[in-house]
């Protein structure tokens, strides 16, 4: 298990960061012919690098070859405020052209169990499959400061050992539920990046980071992330490393 920094003065400097990996990724794959599948998380730091996709890399990437997934999704229609695709669709979506049917929807709107079953045999005809577990070509995870990824919350640890690919999530103030991939489907993906930024941040990826085996004991999802290819990967800005020690 390791990790790897990119760090940077900036949010706009990681996401450009972000944005030149997944192009150079994008076009390994085009070279074999193949498509790049790539899941996505919600909340707001992912605008910064669907802004900086659209001003600066709208021409630079064969977004044709693009296949999106999400990491999770509200339980709410997509055209509700607080929805990851209708954040992605009004930042990013209208702008590049990924074919539609590149584009996997998780279907906020529907009963979230159903949805999870759903999308989970989705990801199992679209993606190669290894010990059952669908596999991406790269995940996008952001952190909460509590520690929570994806929609895995630390009230909720079914879904870091789950057999689960994809599952319900519940958010612990709100209640809200939400369709989530799991540990397991995370961690299988051939890249795992997180993009995190801020200063409200920096505690708990200390904890993540230096006092992995307290962040485990305390049970913070994020704690639980470790690419199974061995690489884990964290971009991040300067204020959300203040207090890593990143040389061990
Ligand atoms: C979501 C995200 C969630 C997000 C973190 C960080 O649906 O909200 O998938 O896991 O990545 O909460 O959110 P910010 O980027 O807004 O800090």
């Amino acid at each position: 298990m390791s990790y790897k920094f990119h760090v940077f003065e900036t949010p706009v400097e990681v996401a450009r960061a972000i944005a030149e990996r997944i192009q150079t990724e994008v076009k390994i794959k085009n070279k074999l012919s193949l498509p790049f599948n790539i899941a996505i998380s919600g909340g707001n730091t992912p605008r910064i690098l669907f802004n900086l996709f659209v001003n600066e890399f709208l021409e630079s990437i064969p977004w044709h070859l693009v296949r999106l997934f999400w990491v999770d999704e509200r339980c709410v229609p997509p055209t509700h405020p607080e929805s990851n695709f209708g954040m992605t669709f009004e930042s990013l979506l209208k702008f590049v052209s990924i074919p539609d049917d590149n584009i996997f929807r998780m279907q906020g709107e529907l009963d979230p169990q159903t949805e999870a079953i759903r999308y989970q045999q989705l990801l199992e005809n679209e993606l190669p499959l290894e010990n059952g577990f669908p596999v991406f070509d790269m995940v996008l995870l952001g952190m909460g400061d509590d520690g929570h990824t994806a929609s895995i919350f630390p009230s909720d640890l079914t879904l870091i050992h789950s057999d689960l690919a994809v599952s319900v999530g519940v958010h612990p103030l709100t209640g809200q539920k939400r369709i989530t991939l799991t540990i397991p489907t995370l961690n299988r993906a051939k890249e795992v990046l997180f993009f995190i930024t801020g200063s409200s941040k920096s505690e708990i990826l200390k904890q993540i980071i230096n006092d992995n085996s307290e962040a485990i004991q305390k049970k913070l999802p994020a704690s639980y992330v470790h690419s199974s290819t061995g690489m884990t990967e964290f971009y991040v800005d300067k204020t959300a490393a203040q207090d890593l020690q990143t040389t061990k």
